[in-house]
């Protein structure tokens, strides 16, 4: 039986997760994480009586469950896989610790190798037990396609976008959206933030920047795939493409990873309909429409400063909207000020990563209320 933790087990990935997991008999379940969801973690405990412990950020006194509320010191409880689902920055001292712990990591966190890929690939080097295999359809679909490649035969990695909502709308016209609008993608069902990141285009851009660290290459480039049917693609020198093409569904990608990368079916699963014509379009895209994303290949061309700046600064931007504190336009304008105002330059350590997106943080809220 494989031991396995899920932290962020409450969010849109951790659940998709867990329902794999619960008929899964390979996988026994031994720690939940959340961060503020008590109902959401009480109804898992219900489905797992194998949860020995959970974390939380506040107690909810759940008899013979142990309860941390320091994420990390679950940790001490005995398994060799986790899935890290956590979203944000706070995921990433989940994946470092994960890896000095040898483990197994199925990583949905797309920050960890955004604001530390060069630190991750390091520890991995030192920690050569520890794996990580990416829960995301862009980076798992590149995954797939180098399998058997050899990389000197491969002229480019691209991953796909599928646009938002406003993909149709000039810079100028999202000045008018509104909020609900935001939130209808309209090709997968997300969490909140990815949501919202979705319509500006920063999920794309940290995409971009992950995979970049993940793969260790800057030959990466992104087309805009609007069915979101396509994921992934390769480009090989003699300009012919392989890509990775199913319907999004995000428990296939996790299907694939708990299957020891094997394409296992699962309960549940959906299939393309080719009884009716399939159309798919690729397109390049305008990296003046869509600033994220040329910050994203500034930021691959730069030190961790700079994406650390991007992730940071977007975060409080994509909280400040939540709050409705500020429009939708101004997430992408104050996170291209704050990261144009950003140093460049290598952090090294945990301490300092966290201590310079805690102060570009602060930065980008003094800019908010500067508005
Ligand atoms: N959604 C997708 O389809 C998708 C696809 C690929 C990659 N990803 C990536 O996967 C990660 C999770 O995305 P999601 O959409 O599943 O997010 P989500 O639905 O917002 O869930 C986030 C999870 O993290 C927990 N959490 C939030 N802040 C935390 C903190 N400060 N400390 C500890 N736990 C915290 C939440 O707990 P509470 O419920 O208690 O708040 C929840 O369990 C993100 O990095 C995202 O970019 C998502």
């Amino acid at each position: 039986m494989k031991k396995i933790a899920v932290f962020g087990a409450t969010g849109s990935v951790g659940l998709q997760a867990l329902s794999l997991l619960r008929e899964n008999r390979d996988y026994e379940l031994v720690c939940v994480s959340a961060y503020t969801n008590k109902m959401a973690i009480k109804k898992i405990i219900k489905k797992f009586d194998s949860i020995k412990a959970i974390s939380l950020r506040d107690f909810i006194g759940v008899k013979n469950i142990h309860e941390h509320n320091n994420i990390l010191d679950l940790f001490a409880y005995d398994f060799d896989y986790i899935i890290n689902a956590v979203s944000g920055f706070a995921g990433l001292k989940i994946t470092l610790k994960a890896i000095e712990e040898n483990k197994i990591i199925f990583l949905a966190n797309k920050e960890s190798y955004v604001t530390a890929g060069k630190l991750i690939n390091d520890l991995l080097k030192k920690y050569t037990q520890a794996k990580i295999f990416p829960l995301d359809s862009e980076h798992a679909g590149l995954f797939q396609l180098l399998k058997n490649e050899k990389s000197e035969d491969i002229k480019e990695l691209i991953i796909t976008a599928s646009g938002g909502p406003f993909l149709n709308k000039s810079l100028d016209e999202t000045k008018y959206v509104s909020y609900d609008e935001v939130f209808k993608h309209p090709t997968w069902t997300m969490g909140k933030k990815i949501t919202i990141d979705s319509a500006t285009m920063f999920n794309k851009a940290l995409e971009i920047i992950e995979a970049s660290n993940m793969f260790q290459t800057k030959n990466i480039n992104v087309l805009v795939q609007p069915q979101s049917l396509v994921h992934a693609m390769l480009k090989f020198n003699d300009d012919s493409y392989k890509m990775s093409f199913s319907l999004p569904d995000m428990q296939q990608v996790i299907s694939y990873f708990l299957n020891d990368c094997r394409f296992h079916s699962f309960f549940n699963q959906k299939n393309i309909d080719f009884s009716k014509m399939i159309n798919f379009s690729l397109q390049a895209i305008d990296r003046e429409r869509f600033i994220p994303i040329k910050l994203a290949f500034d930021a691959i061309n730069s030190f961790n400063s700079k994406a650390i700046s991007l992730n940071a600064a977007n975060e409080v931007c994509v909280s400040a909207f939540i709050a409705k504190k500020i429009k939708f336009y101004q997430i992408t304008e104050v996170v291209a000020e704050v990261y144009k105002n950003s140093v460049n330059k290598e952090l090294k350590n945990y301490t300092e990563i966290s201590k310079f997106h805690e102060a570009i943080c602060q930065k980008t809220l003094l800019s908010i209320e500067n508005i």
